[in-house]
């Protein structure tokens, strides 16, 4: 019996004290490692649905884990993996049904020309792979990748990630790496604000068609260009309709590739499409999944045309990986995929997420300091500003909010985008009414006392202006607001 359940306490159970994990880990694990809320780290034993569970057993709400897809020790997932685990777990140069069955629902989910798939164990492997298919196909090597984009910790992913080459300390960009803007049409290069009437998509797209003649005229050429279908490390990004449209058009016009990384986005998030690409209307050339792939086992893939599989293999090179493709994570991806049918969590996703949505634009009527709300599904940005009309992002009281809805909540969000500033939502896609409800009160709340807090440090500021004499505008103002605040206040604890 895989799951006695005196094992499973033991595992769910503290082995050493909190203070000791720290000790052990500032010792023996890099520092370079990231570490979630660092002066007040989280030590997580147990995760179930849509919670994860401390030390205390104190319950926390995940609504950022998308890699616990299908939720945290989903049975069926769990029951899959251990099953095929206690049977057989080998390399992929053996014939398993497993494996086939993978590729086959994989494939069954793409559209007809993506029928290959290649199997790996993360997101970077993936893109890794999905870069040498590119350059191996097109016998080029330069590829043009959006500003603030996150592709993977390995060198060849790094290079077309400048969410890290860009930080103070990051390698310099490569020269055969170009970077395009971001479509972040609300903060970025080019805003609907300052061109309110013109077609958003087609000037984002042009500076990757200019790159990509620019290369043609020099003789090198673009092997690929590289985009997650809704950029997530951006700060949940959805580009104007028809941008992608324009930009495969383009590449393909000049000989490249297109790639999609759907490592973050993709099986069924986006609530309307399985893939975040389908959004856009297009079909990629290459395709990579990871991370909700194994809802916490490390399996991904990537899918591709017979064309560009069939161009890898006239190297004479052949493709092996270890790990990559073993029937363990096979039996755990094809559990994941037959989940997320079984119980309609796109549907769920769908339906949840546009309420998400619309309550948050409410939220986004009431505060200020709410700049945008956007997403789709359970992919969900919520950007914070210090001035609405001026789009100042207010990265400060971003980071305030997602300690305060952990240390006094309970609520586990996080904040992403070039400045910092857009509250993130991915949760599991099992999400329910209820959670959302949770989020929504404990969100209000934290905006609630922020704009208090805000308004006291306003009242003293003008204080000592005004040689503690307030003029009478300006304190009738700060008891509006006042009222308004108290009024919130009550809204949250009537709830
Ligand atoms: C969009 C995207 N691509 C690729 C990766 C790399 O995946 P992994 O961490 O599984 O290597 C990540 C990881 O965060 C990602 O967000």
């Amino acid at each position: 019996m895989p799951f006695a359940v005196e094992q499973l306490k033991s595992v769910a159970t503290e082995q050493l004290s909190k203070s000791e994990t720290i000790k052990l880990r500032n010792k023996h694990i890099g520092q370079a490692c990231q570490l979630f809320y660092r002066t007040d780290p989280l030590k997580i034993v147990r995760g179930q649905g849509q919670y994860m569970f401390d030390e205390e057993g104190t319950r926390y709400l995940d609504c950022i884990n998308n890699v616990a897809h299908v939720g945290h020790c989903h049975p069926e997932v769990v029951m899959a993996g251990a099953m095929q685990m206690a049977t057989i777990s080998t390399n992929c140069r053996f014939l398993h049904d497993e494996l086939v069955q993978c590729a086959k629902t994989l494939t069954g989910k793409m559209p007809p020309s993506l029928s290959v798939c290649f199997f790996v164990n993360s997101g970077s492997e993936a893109n890794d792979l999905a870069l040498r298919l590119a350059r191996n196909f097109t016998k080029r090597q330069d590829v043009i990748t959006l500003d603030h984009a996150y592709h993977g910790h390995l060198q060849s992913v790094m290079e077309v990630s400048p969410y890290k080459f860009n930080m103070p300390g990051g390698e310099k960009k490569m020269d055969y790496v170009h970077v395009a803007p971001c479509p972040d049409i609300y903060n970025g290069q080019i805003t609907d604000k300052m061109h309110p009437d013109a077609d958003l998509a087609k000037l984002y797209a042009q500076p990757v068609e200019d790159i990509c003649t620019n290369q043609l005229a020099k003789g090198q050429g673009v092997a690929a260009f590289i985009a997650e279908s809704l950029q997530s490390c951006g700060g949940q990004i959805l580009p104007p309709p028809g941008y992608f449209k324009a930009v495969y058009e383009a590449v393909r016009s000049n000989g490249g590739v297109c790639i999609a990384d759907e490592v973050q986005v993709g099986f069924g998030r986006v609530g309307s499409h399985y893939w975040a690409f389908e959004t856009q209307d297009v079909v990629p050339d290459i395709v990579t999944v990871a991370k909700p792939m194994g809802n916490g086992h490390p399996v991904g893939a990537v899918v591709t045309t017979p064309e560009i599989a069939q161009a890898l293999q006239a190297t004479g090179v052949p493709y092996f990986n270890t790990y990559g493709g073993n029937p363990v994570s096979c039996a755990i991806a094809n559990a994941v995929m037959r989940v997320i049918d079984q119980e309609g969590l796109q549907q769920n996703a769908k339906k949840l997420g546009d309420y998400l949505l619309d309550e948050c634009q409410q939220l986004k009527k009431e505060f200020e300091c709410i700049g945008d709300v956007r997403g789709v599904g359970f992919f969900v940005g919520i950007e914070l500003v210090q001035d609405r009309d001026a789009r100042i992002p207010d990265t400060k009281s971003a980071r305030w909010v997602v300690n305060r809805m952990k240390q006094v909540h309970k609520v586990l969000v996080s904040s992403d985008g070039p400045n910092d500033n857009v509250i993130k939502l991915k949760p599991p896609m099992c999400f329910n009414r209820e959670n959302a409800d949770e989020f929504l009160m404990t969100f209000r709340e934290c905006l609630t006392t922020l704009m208090q807090d805000k308004l006291v440090a306003a009242v003293d500021a003008a204080k000592a202006k005004a040689n503690d004499r307030i003029s009478s505008a300006a304190a009738d103002t700060l008891a509006n607001k006042t009222k308004l605040l108290e009024r919130h206040d009550r809204l949250i604890k009537s709830v």
